[in-house]
């Protein structure tokens, strides 16, 4: 299968965000908890040298909170301030705050020895498309609807919004482009919903999540379908589809169907929470 982003897209997005990030202090990365490593993009890390840099482990509720904790102390070892959070319920999304003031001390003290008092950070929200960044803002800045307007020295629109006497926040996010030069990323994010369905085969795909749902969480599909699982995933969707109704006339598997249901139950949480990369030894 052949992922890609238009590369026209991508030249925006970084002309965007290389005008944004100047006029920031402190870079809030949102990442998809289920692939911390395939929703990122590591040009990021040029980009926002000499800011403040913090990881947000979102869409963890549908994440391993085993894999949680490790990619916690992955990031954490990398110099990176890290929360777990569930932007769509608000879980976690209190203590940004706290670790805002964290991440930029060494900003307000600098500040302060130069004489310069209450002056706010300012952050920015940035990442690849679908990861929730939107709905973080929501329920970040939600309640912090007084927007500051535009002020000199900002480029013209920009919006910053004042959440509380020390922190404003851009009021749009960065986006990043995904980086697809290993073909696993692509299908990674195609896995969770986060490509364009249409350009993919989704037959293929739903195998791509049986197998590995077979292989790293043992159990979970014969939990959901009532069926038996095996190493043999064309098998394992045929029975899925006969426990499911997905048959044409004839009793002749609709393929189309099953894999609809297949993806949808996977993305939903429904086989379980599940992450799709683990901390390996050399990253
Ligand atoms: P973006 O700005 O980074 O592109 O992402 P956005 O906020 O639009 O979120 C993308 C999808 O992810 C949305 O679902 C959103 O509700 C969902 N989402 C965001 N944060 C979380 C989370 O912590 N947990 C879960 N489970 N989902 C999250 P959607 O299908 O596009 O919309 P809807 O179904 O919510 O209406």
């Amino acid at each position: 299968m052949n992922y890609q982003w238009y590369p026209g897209h991508m030249t925006k997005a970084r002309r965007m965000m290389e005008e944004n990030i100047k006029l920031i202090d402190l870079v809030i990365e949102v990442v998809d908890a289920r692939i911390p490593m395939s929703s990122r993009n590591p040009d990021i890390d040029a980009l926002a040298k000499n800011k403040a840099r913090m990881i947000l482990l979102n869409k963890s509720d549908l994440s391993d909170e085993r894999l949680n904790q490790a990619w916690m102390a992955y990031f954490q070892s990398k110099g990176f301030y890290v929360l777990k959070i569930n932007a769509k319920t608000g879980m976690g999304v209190k203590q940004v705050n706290g670790l805002v003031a964290e991440a930029c001390k060494e900003k307000i003290e600098r500040d302060k020895r130069k004489g310069i008092k209450n002056r706010p950070v300012r952050a920015m929200v940035v990442g690849i498309p679908n990861v929730g960044k939107s709905t973080f803002i929501n329920a970040y800045a939600g309640k912090a609807c007084a927007k500051t307007g535009n002020k000199p020295g900002v480029t013209k629109g920009k919006q910053w919004i004042r959440l509380n006497k020390n922190i404003e926040l851009l009021d749009t996010p960065g986006i990043l482009w995904p980086k697809f030069e290993d073909k696993s990323v692509g299908e990674r994010l195609a896995m969770i919903g986060s490509m364009n369905d249409e350009v993919i085969n989704l037959e293929e795909l739903a195998l791509s999540i049986l197998r590995f749902s077979v292989s790293e969480y043992p159990g979970s599909i014969a939990e959901r379908y009532g069926i038996e699982e095996s190493e043999d995933a064309l098998a394992v969707m045929e029975a899925i589809a006969g426990k499911r109704g997905c048959l044409k006339k004839g009793g002749i598997v609709d393929y189309e169907k099953v894999a609809g249901i297949i993806l949808d139950d996977f993305r939903s949480g429904r086989y379980g929470k599940m992450t799709l990369e683990k901390v390996t030894q050399d990253e």
